[in-house]
């Protein structure tokens, strides 16, 4: 199947100072690479998942396919076309067919519009009258399960999970072929989480949507996605299938963050691995493989020489000099 999203050596870079503070403290490098070179691909139906500590870069890995930041360099193809460097006017047009789920649901809502105008805003933009609208909102709202008496109240009048909701209806009004969805369930109840996850999987099925979903919380990536990707500083350092990832991890970053992870999974390693240690700066990396200052499993080689890209025959990429697995058949 060829992928409906393919990103390839993607970059992107911040400046975090100006040039005049850059030359006054002596900064070598004002820039920091939020995204370091980044491969994937997104099949069409299919949905992976970003995971990652805080400031590893799934935000930004979002906002660049989306356009809303530059690329500093790689491609972006998305549906066949090449989007980074796309004049405005073209992207515009592809955007319709990529949504995006911000991270604030109801931040990204403006507060005086009533939910009828918000989910169908595309609509007005392209002079819809009064009782298409109406309809369009029902049909809306009705696709991710709120009745239509919503369409006439304001934001603030929501719950989180129906806020969320409106937020998937508004993803949906231009009939997207991929969601982009940015921590979809942060700050929910557990069981309004669930609400929400069976709600993107269920439009996943009958509509055929693609997704890349970015969240902290590993159950969520276990029970929605089919591939799974580890964001650490701005690189991936593991990449498969979900379920192979869950159950067989080869980089010990993504070992530690399932470990970490609160629900018990009885066919996981017995063996318990903290994490230990701070996430490094990404002003100043680490040298060789930049997970040594945090791994268990650290060796000489480690702390000089970047491990390379590693691909099974399972669809599986990982960066690690001495991967899971390998060890223990060795030992
Ligand atoms: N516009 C910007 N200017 C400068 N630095 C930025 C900008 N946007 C993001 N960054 C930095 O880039 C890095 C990656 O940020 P990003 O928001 O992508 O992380 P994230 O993985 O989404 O984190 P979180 O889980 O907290 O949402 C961070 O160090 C962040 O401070
Ligand atoms: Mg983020």
């Amino acid at each position: 199947m060829s992928d409906l999203l393919t990103v390839r050596d993607l970059r992107v870079r911040f400046r975090v100072a100006s040039p005049v503070k850059a030359l006054m403290t002596g900064m070598k490098d004002p820039f920091i690479d939020a995204v370091c070179g980044v491969d994937f691909g997104i099949a069409e139906g299919e949905t992976l998942g970003l995971v990652g500590e805080s400031g590893s870069g799934k935000s930004t890995i979002a906002r660049a396919v989306m356009g809303l930041v530059p690329a500093a360099s790689g491609s972006v193809t998305f549906d066949g076309q090449q989007l980074v460097g796309l004049p405005n006017r073209q992207f515009n047009r592809v955007r319709r067919d990529l949504a995006m789920m911000f991270q604030d649901p109801v931040g990204s809502l403006s507060p005086r519009l009533t939910i009828r105008s918000l989910v169908t805003e595309p609509f007005r933009i392209h002079g819809a009258g009064d009782r298409e609208l109406d309809q369009e909102a029902k049909r809306l709202l009705e696709m991710v399960g709120l009745s239509a008496d919503f369409g006439r109240r304001f934001p603030h009048q929501l719950s989180g999970g129906q806020a969320r909701r409106v937020g998937v209806a508004r993803a949906l009004a231009m009939d997207p072929k991929l969601i982009i969805a940015d921590e979809p369930t942060a700050g929910l109840d557990v069981s309004v989480q669930g609400e929400v996850l069976n709600l993107l999987a269920r439009l996943q099925r009958e509509l055929g949507l693609s997704i890349l979903i970015i969240t902290h919380n590993l159950n969520v990536v276990r029970h929605i996605t089919d591939r799974m990707a580890i964001m650490y500083l701005g690189r991936f350092v593991e990449h498969g299938p979900t379920e192979q990832v869950f159950h067989h991890p080869r980089h010990p970053y993504t070992e530690a963050l399932l470990s970490a992870n609160p629900e018990p999974d009885p066919d996981a390693a017995s063996s318990r691995v903290e994490i230990s240690g701070e996430v490094p700066s990404l002003m100043n990396r680490p040298t060789g493989c930049e997970f040594h200052t945090r791994c268990p499993y650290v060796g000489d080689r480690c702390r000089h020489e970047a491990p390379p890209v590693t691909q099974d025959d399972h669809g599986r990429a990982f960066t690690c000099h001495y991967p899971l697995g390998d060890r223990q058949a060795a030992e």
